[in-house]
This record gives structure tokens, C-alpha cells and sequence, in this order.
């Protein structure tokens, strides 16, 4: 395992952010005419623009220097050598390797992981060929026709955002395919209302095989197929499984067959390249399957060898963290001008939170630094009518992403012109703003009355960053790509704070806490005599209601 030190920031790099804090974005672009082009990173078609951050090429310089300095570079090459980063839970991380198509052995603990991957995938590939082709067949002979997919969190998260994003509009025939994460039966319910049991096929996503929420849906999907099948029906025909747990798939009566394992080193919300992509290979077929997984690859080839100051995912997280933590901006908003891209920020919530949402380094000490922002956002236009109001106006700068796809996948010239031109215009609203004597000018162009408080109310401060990320035309591997670059980023972010971005401990406790509440209000069991008096009474206060 590498040496690592977290990034500290001298007093220099201190000093520059307290200057860059008050000065107009407008005076930096004044003051380096070259800013835009000095702060615009490249790979492939990905362009990423930062010039409109509170930052300078030098303080970027900087950052990737101190970066190297604490052991970022080794960091990166032990990710991709299989090497037990996740410590707290001694594993490996091993999503990259999904996607390696190299046959090369990667071996942990003696095993050549990397075959067994190749083993599982050819898995995939066969399953998802026979279900596209209409040979997989339920217990009544009939064609699977649909298939409903069931997992939550990283399980559900990655392949719902894939195949939302991928799934061609005009697309007539094939396969349905639907997604239940929440346990409130209502999900399960509506997504069921229209489905033929003889022709509907599950995917239990969960890499533990033991989250309570998709084991109560698969359970429940299991009671609809016995019910809607004839007597005593081979209902396990109907169930695929994607999990690290074979041997409870087994016992929840999955065949063998059906069983897609995962290698323990995949972290849930990394999952979406391993057997739990299954669903993808339905939804898109087995090309656009790899070229998900080619794009990621592609990408991590780039992070394994860029130069620290030029790896896009590096310099995200070298800028990510100057805004978090050098000039205190808490959260962090992302907004995808694409409708394909509409699920991202939900995903990011999830990749960034809980990687990164810790308090305690990898070695258990407090961490020095605050760590992730709060990360939120939605797709763009439909949020410059919602939530861009505050970002203008609002009391609390908050740095916004805009992810901004340049060609249209599909649909006419004119709108996706549109589109991207509010993308480019939101961003130069927030750095620039608009001043008084601009709103004052404008009134009395209109001949409209100009009192004080019309003119402050219009005024717009500016100076709120943001960067733009451009993308070529979103397609398979173009996403394959942007995902990998967030994650990337994301396992930097936490190496800069020195934590563990790969387990999840503190949605342990919520779990356990639920177990006895569950039992109590189904008359299964007591509360324990901790609990306190609020969790007491609202219990007994919904208990009495659902015996109404
Ligand atoms: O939310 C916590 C979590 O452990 C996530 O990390 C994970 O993606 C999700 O639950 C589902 O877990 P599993 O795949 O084991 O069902």
C-alpha cells in the first residue's frame, strides 16, 4: 500500500484563495487573455472548461504538484494492480478491471480475477442474446417478454441511468425492461399492473444478497409469479441473479445457472459494470454493452497515464476540492443539458456521497479537511425554471457543473441549439452577472420605471462559478467514458482527504435500527426498551393507523 499524506494547502495556495474568493470572475478574464484556453482540458471529444472557476492555471499547477507530492500517482497505479485500497473492508477495487479487456492475469489472493470476470461476461453476453432473441423461456413455454430489474442504491442507480440514457426514443419491439429500487409496495405494484407473469423475468441486483428492501420486492415478485402462473409452476425460471452472494441466490431458489456472480472487490455503486450490467445487455443489446464498457476503459487508460496535471479526472478533484475546501463552497450542483442525461445527478448523489461523505481517515484519525460537498442538481432547461433562481440570486454561491452534450443524439438542429445555448448562457449569467447600472439602463430603455428596489431586485451579483464539460453526441461509449471520469474523480477527491472512498459503514446503523421498528408496527415484535420516546410514539402513532 502506498504512502499517502493528504493534501495540505500551503499558506501561498491559502493566500491566493482568499484573493480569488472577491475577484470578479470578469476582472480574472480581463486580467489573462489567454485564461480560457489555459483552463480548457482535453481528452478525445471531452472538453472541460474551468475558466469560469475561482481559480488560476497557476493555482491548478499548484494543486497537481501537491498532488504528486502526497502519492497520487502511486495511489492510481495500485487501483489498477488490484492492490487492497479498500482497507477498512480489505478488498480490492476491482470496477476498472470489469472493463480491461486484457487477458493478462490480474491475481488477488492467488486467483486470477480477471478471468473470471472474461468467464462472467461471455455469462452476460449469452443470457442477454437469448432473451433479445426470444429464446429465453418462462415455465410456461412463452418467450420472455419483459424483465424488471430489482436492486436499490448502487444496484439500481448505475444500470437505470444507462438505460434511461441509451434507450432509443423510437424504439418499437424487443424487450421491456423496468426498474424498482423502493420497498414501498406501490413501486413493485405499478410496475407489475401490465406485465404477463408467463412472460416477465427478474433481475435481483444486490451484491450482498442480503439488502432487505430488494429482497422483500423479490419476494413479493416471487408471490405474483405463483400466483399468476398455473399451479405448482417452475417460478425460479423467472429469476436471474446478479451477486457477489452466490450461495443465498441459491437458497432464495435461483438456478445455477442464472446466477451472474460478482467478485466481492466491486463496490455496489461501481456495479454497473459487472453482472449486474445484465440488464443493460437486454435493454441495448450486447454492442452497445461493450462499447459502455470500452468507453470506461478508454478512460482509465487515461487516468493510469496521463501526467497528474493534464488527467481529467485528477484535475476535477484538484478543482473540486479548491472549491470545497480552499474557498468553502459546501455544495455542489450538476447539470446535465441532455435528457438522456436526466438520471446523472441522482447517480453522482450516490457515487460522490457515499464514497466520500466520511469523517475519519483511513487510518480511523478525525479528518483535518471538511469532506464532500453536498451534491445535487437537475437536467437542464427544466431546472433554470426551478432551482437556477437561487443559483442566481440566491444568498449561498454554490458551484454548478453543466454537462453539455455538442451534437444531439437524435432530433432536430434548432432545439439542440437552443439547448446548449442556455447551457453556455446560465454559466456566463452566474460568472458575470448583471450590475445595477445594466438593470438601471435596461428599465430606461423600456421606459419602464426604475426605483431602487425595481433595480436591486434585477441585479444579479455574479462571480459564481461553474464549470462546462462538453461531450461529443451521447452514445454508449461516450457514457462509458463520462462515468468512469466521475468515478475517477471521485476516488481522488478522497485521497485528497486522506479517507477510504470504498466502504459505506454509516448506512449500517439505519439498517439495524429498522429491523425491530419493522417487527413492532407488523406485531411481530417489541421496540427495544432504549428506543426513545419520539421513535416510540410515532411507531405506536403509524402502528394504530395501519390496524385502522
Ligand atoms: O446503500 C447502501 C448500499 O450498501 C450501497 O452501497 C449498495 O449499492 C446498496 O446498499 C445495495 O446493496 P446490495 O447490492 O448488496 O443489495
Amino acid at each position: 500500500m502506498p504512502q499517502y499524506m493528504t493534501l495540505v494547502l500551503t499558506d501561498s495556495l491559502r493566500a491566493a484563495a482568499r484573493a480569488l474568493a472577491t475577484t470578479p470572475l470578469a476582472a480574472l478574464f480581463e486580467r489573462d487573455g489567454r485564461r480560457a484556453e489555459r483552463l480548457t482540458f482535453e481528452w478525445e471529444d471531452f472538453r472541460v472548461d474551468f475558466a469560469k472557476e475561482r481559480i488560476t492555471p497557476e493555482v491548478l499547477a499548484d494543486l497537481a504538484g501537491l498532488a504528486a507530492e502526497a502519492g497520487v500517482e502511486r495511489w492510481i497505479a495500485a487501483l489498477f494492480a488490484g492492490e487492497k485500497l479498500n482497507v477498512t473492508e480489505g478488498r480490492p477495487v476491482l470496477h476498472p478491471a470489469l472493463r480491461d479487456p486484457s487477458t493478462d492475469p490480474l491475481t488477488v489472493d492467488g486467483v486470477d480475477v480477471r478471468a473470471a470476470m472474461r468467464e462472467v461476461r461471455s455469462r452476460v453476453a449469452a443470457l442477454a442474446g437469448e432473451i433479445g432473441r426470444g429464446e429465453r423461456r418462462g415455465a410456461t413455454g412463452a418467450p420472455i417478454r419483459h424483465l424488471v430489474h430489482l436492486g436499490i442504491g448502487g444496484s439500481d442507480l448505475g444500470p437505470r441511468l444507462v438505460v434511461d440514457a441509451l434507450r432509443p426514443a423510437n424504439r418499437k419491439g424487443g424487450v421491456g425492461v423496468s426498474f424498482v429500487a423502493n420497498v414501498d409496495p406501490a413501486a413493485l405494484d405499478r410496475a407489475l399492473a401490465d406485465l404477463d407473469p408467463a412472460a416477465t423475468l427478474f433481475v435481483v441486483a444486490s451484491k450482498s444478497f442480503s439488502t432487505r428492501e430488494t429482497l422483500a420486492n423479490a419476494r413479493a415478485a416471487r408471490a405474483w409469479l405463483a400466483a399468476g402462473l398455473h399451479a405448482g409452476a417452475d417460478v425460479g425460471r423467472h429469476f436471474v441473479a446478479a451477486t457477489a452472494n452466490v450461495a443465498a441466490a441459491a437458497a432464495f431458489g435461483i438456478a445455477p445457472e442464472a446466477i451472474l456472480p460478482m467478485h466481492e472487490g466491486v463496490g455496489g455503486r461501481f456495479s454497473l459494470w459487472s453482472s449486474v450490467g445484465v440488464t443493460i445487455a437486454v435493454a441495448l443489446g450486447n454492442p452497445a454493452h461493450a462499447a459502455l464498457l470500452d468507453g470506461a476503459h478508454a478512460m482509465d487508460r487515461h487516468f493510469a497515464t496521463a501526467p497528474l496535471a493534464s488527467n481529467l479526472p485528477v484535475v476535477m478533484a484538484l478543482a473540486g476540492h479548491w472549491n470545497a475546501n480552499a474557498l468553502g463552497l459546501r455544495q455542489r450542483v450538476v447539470a446535465p443539458y441532455a435528457d438522456a442525461l436526466a438520471l446523472l445527478p441522482a447517480y453522482l448523489q450516490q457515487l460522490s456521497l457515499e464514497s466520500n461523505g466520511k469523517r475519519v481517515t483511513r487510518e480511523g484519525a478525525a479528518v483535518e479537511e471538511r469532506t464532500a460537498p453536498a451534491l445535487w442538481g437537475g437536467v437542464g432547461t427544466d431546472g433554470q425554471h426551478a432551482f437556477f433562481q437561487w443559483l442566481h440570486q440566491g444568498t449561498d454561491v454554490v458551484p454548478v457543473e453543466f454537462i453539455v452534450p455538442m451534437v444531439p443524439a437524435h432530433g432536430d438542429r434548432a432545439r439542440h441549439a437552443l439547448l446548449v445555448a442556455n447551457a453556455l448562457a446560465q454559466a456566463q449569467a452566474l460568472a458575470l452577472g448583471r450590475s445595477a447600472a445594466d438593470v438601471a439602463a435596461e428599465l430606461a430603455g423600456r421606459g419602464a420605471g426604475a426605483d431602487a428596489a425595481a433595480i436591486a431586485a434585477r441585479v444579479c451579483p455574479g462571480n459564481r462559478p461553474s464549470t462546462t464539460i462538453l461531450l461529443p453526441r451521447i452514445g454508449a461509449r461516450t457514457l462509458g467514458a463520462l462515468l468512469a471520469l466521475f468515478e475517477h474523480r471521485t476516488f481522488v477527491e478522497g485521497l485528497l482527504w486522506g479517507i477510504n472512498p470504498f466502504d459505506q459503514f454509516g448506512v449500517e446503523l439505519g439498517k439495524i435500527l429498522a429491523e425491530p421498528i419493522a417487527a413492532s408496527l407488523t406485531g411481530t415484535g417489541d421496540l427495544a426498551p432504549t428506543v426513545d420516546p419520539s421513535t416510540r410514539a410515532l411507531a405506536e402513532r403509524v402502528r394504530l393507523a395501519m390496524e385502522r
